[in-house]
């Protein structure tokens, strides 16, 4: 009996830890989608200092904290958007947002 719970124990671990490894890589793939999608206009980093984004004259996403549900709402919403935003799902949106919120 001491043995199966031991081993259920250890294969709840492994749940919750392969399931943190998925929300970390969940974070990285934001990332990674927003270097590819956002930053031509909105900067590596967020500052908008690229000539697309000073040519469009693009404020800042670094420092705006904004909320992801936002960021996603406006990405969906604005015209300046709508050409990346037709690129992406809901959850490839969502997970860049995340990103965008931590700017
Ligand atoms: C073609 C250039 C371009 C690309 C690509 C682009 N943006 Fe923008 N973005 C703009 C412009 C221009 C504005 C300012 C006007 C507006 O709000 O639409 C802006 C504004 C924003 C704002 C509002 C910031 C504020 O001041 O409140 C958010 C949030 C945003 N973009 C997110 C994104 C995300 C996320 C992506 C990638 C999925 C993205 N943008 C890709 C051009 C771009």
């Amino acid at each position: 009996m001491r043995t199966t719970k031991a081993v259920t124990a250890c294969v709840a671990m492994g749940i919750t830890l392969a399931l943190s490894a998925g929300a970390a890589l969940g974070g990285e793939s934001g990332e990674a989608g927003y270097q590819k999608h956002c930053a031509v206009c909105h900067g590596v980093g967020g500052e908008a200092d690229t000539p697309a984004g000073k040519a469009l004259k693009v404020g800042p996403l670094k420092g705006l904290a904004l909320e992801a549900a936002k960021v996603s709402q406006h990405v969906r919403k604005s015209t300046n958007h709508s050409a990346v935003a037709s690129k992406l799902s809901d959850e490839e949106l969502a997970a860049i947002a995340e990103f965008v919120s931590t700017l």
